[in-house]
């Protein structure tokens, strides 16, 4: 992997190099710098507790690993962009339209050394919704290549660790509430409690869309709402032993949800994990 950790901390550095020292945006990739970081050790985790990974063959594996550490690479690149773009110069903290997938897939396609679709795919899509990835051309030409089985398996591998990885910012850190969603709220979306839309999604086993995410109780069942997403059986298995339903349901306590509410999420959860 050492050759990787190279080539991983030259696009950093690359953004680096464009950014002010100390700055929001400086801080922003040295974050995800750390989070790739801590992507590929869950990944590992991940891909050699699962049988369906372990006996998979040393190439497989490299990839993998390949696909867990690059993942975010477009976060960096992201970041340049935005710190030039003139209005979140002046206020970092709006939201914006970039696709950090989108741009770490034309990245790594232009370097030889990860121009793989194993690798391309889950790049791209590590975020986006399983459904709407499997409309995609990528999704299409991955499953017409000979990697098909490989291409599913690093996606799924990619966007388990990336859950995991967030999760443990979220419970040690706090990092919900300290992220732009958050700093952005106004006092009455902080208060709204849950929306029907998005219990309706949470109750009916399905991942919710970030779009139907008004209140910040909706931001949390949205986190929640990952148990729908996990592929493999290590993961709910990190996923219980860290607590993380304990966590996110004391939190949305917090935040105007019913005694009620809490309980049958709560109960709902328990049941899909
Ligand atoms: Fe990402």
């Amino acid at each position: 992997m050492r050759e990787n950790f190279i080539e991983f901390k030259k696009y950093y550095l690359e953004a680096a190099s464009q950014l002010v020292k100390d700055s929001f945006f400086m801080e922003s990739i040295n974050h995800k710098f750390r989070h790739s970081i801590c992507v590929l050790h869950y990944g590992k985790h991940i891909l050699y507790q699962t049988p369906e990974l372990k006996f998979q063959s040393d190439d497989f594996k490299n990839i993998a690993q390949k696909a867990l550490l690059f993942h975010d690479v477009g976060r960096f690149e992201e970041a340049v962009m935005r710190y030039h773009t003139p209005d979140l110069e002046k206020n970092p903290m709006i939201l914006n339209q970039y696709d950090h997938g989108l741009i770490g897939y034309e990245k790594l396609k232009h370097n030889p050394l990860y121009n793989d679709i194993r690798i391309l795919l889950a790049v791209r899509y590590h975020g986006k919704m399983i459904d709407q990835v499997k409309k995609t051309a990528l999704w299409e030409e991955a499953q017409k290549s000979p990697y098909a089985q490989d291409c599913e398996k690093i996606l799924y591998l990619v966007r388990d660790a990336d859950k995991m990885a967030l999760l443990k910012d979220i419970k040690e850190k706090d990092r919900l509430r300290k992220d732009i969603f958050f700093k952005l709220l106004s006092k009455e979306a902080l208060e709204a409690g849950l929306s029907q839309e998005v219990k309706e999604q949470f109750f009916a086993s399905r991942p919710v869309v970030s779009q139907s995410v008004i209140s910040f109780s909706d931001r949390i069942l949205f986190v929640l709402a990952w148990i729908f997403d996990l592929n493999y059986v290590k993961t709910k298995e990190i996923f219980k032993e860290n607590g993380y339903a304990e966590h996110l349901l004391k939190m949305m306590s917090e935040y105007n949800v019913s005694d009620k509410e809490i309980n049958d999420v709560s109960n709902f959860a328990y049941q899909n994990l």
